[in-house]
């Protein structure tokens, strides 16, 4: 597919994001939850009416391409990722936060093809910020972006000025919707190795939990957070993200050791920030040496 195509698709994709960020601001406050898998594995009538009316609108405009959805997965939709060109999408990313009033919810839809993230649209509409990535064209942060006044910045937002160091870094975790198990006692453990335990002093600067997979991968292309680790999401998660974040420069590792190219539905991921590669590799490297115990 050309660049001109992937660059319409965009404009499809941000015109449907824009919608559903509507909608969502609608209906904020009145969100009426249900549990998933567990009592913090949450979804709501509008997760399914965003879903809906992005699922009818993207089948219209391109009626050859797939479609993955969270909902529609959740309900029974689960076909594996396959190489056709496929949507993939989460209606609401972050939807405890929208249930809790909490900024920082987004509507994230990606296109994959050949299995790759090609891209990206993440729309919060909270903080009217849209960002979008276009395989080989670069990626954007666009704040005001429902409004007739746009302001598009290139990503990265900064070249930040330290050396990109586990010592130095601020990371992005999550409990995600897992709280028994591996995959809760290897984040625990890890997050202590991260954090202190090394003669009091700390390991990382510090972490920052966005409640969003795509709001941190987002966070990380910007260049606000280091790194983003996660083990449990999905590819409806990161997929739009991944584009966004490698457009900006950055890098996608898995989130078990010794994994460089992961992929978009291994359901682990360790994501970098623009920096020279040998840093990156460096810092992923440092980055699993913390990891105790292995995600599934
Ligand atoms: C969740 C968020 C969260 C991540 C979870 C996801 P949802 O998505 O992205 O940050 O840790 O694994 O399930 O449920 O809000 O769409």
């Amino acid at each position: 597919m050309s660049n001109a195509d992937l660059t319409h698709i965009e404009s499809v994709l941000t015109d449907v994001a824009l919608k559903a960020g509507a909608i969502i601001k609608e209906k904020t406050g009145t969100a009426v939850f249900e549990d998933k898998k567990n009592a913090v594995d949450l979804v709501t009538e509008t997760d399914k009416a965003v879903e809906d009316m992005i699922r009818e609108k993207l089948s219209t405009a391109f009626p050859d391409f797939k479609f993955m959805g969270e909902e529609s997965f959740s309900g029974g939709d689960n076909a594996a990722l396959s190489d056709a060109p496929t949507f993939i999408v989460d209606p609401i990313d972050g939807t405890t936060n929208f249930i809790h009033g909490f900024p920082y919810a987004c509507t994230s839809l990606g296109l994959s093809i050949d299995k790759e993230p090609v891209v990206g649209v993440i729309y919060n509409p909270f903080l009217d910020h849209l960002y979008t990535g276009v395989k080989d064209k670069g990626s954007y942060l666009i704040t005001n972006a429902a409004t007739d006044s746009p302001i598009k910045a290139a990503l990265p937002l900064k070249k930040p000025a330290q050396k990109l160091t586990l010592q130095s870094s601020i990371i992005g975790i999550e409990w995600g919707s897992d709280r028994v198990g591996n995959n809760f006692d290897t984040k625990c453990a890890t997050f202590r190795n991260l954090s202190g335990g090394h003669d009091g002093a700390g390991f990382c600067h510090g972490f920052r939990s966005l409640g969003s997979a795509a709001m941190n991968f987002s966070a990380v292309a910007a260049g606000y957070l280091d790194a983003y680790w996660e083990g449990g999401c999905w590819a409806w998660d990161v997929c739009a993200g991944w584009v966004i974040l490698k457009e900006a420069g950055g890098f996608v590792a898995g989130g078990n050791k010794g994994v460089w190219n992961p992929p978009v539905d291994s359901r682990k991921y360790l994501a970098v920030r623009s920096a020279p590669e040998a840093e990156q590799k460096a810092f992923v490297e440092e980055f699993w040496g913390q990891i105790d115990g292995s995600l599934e």
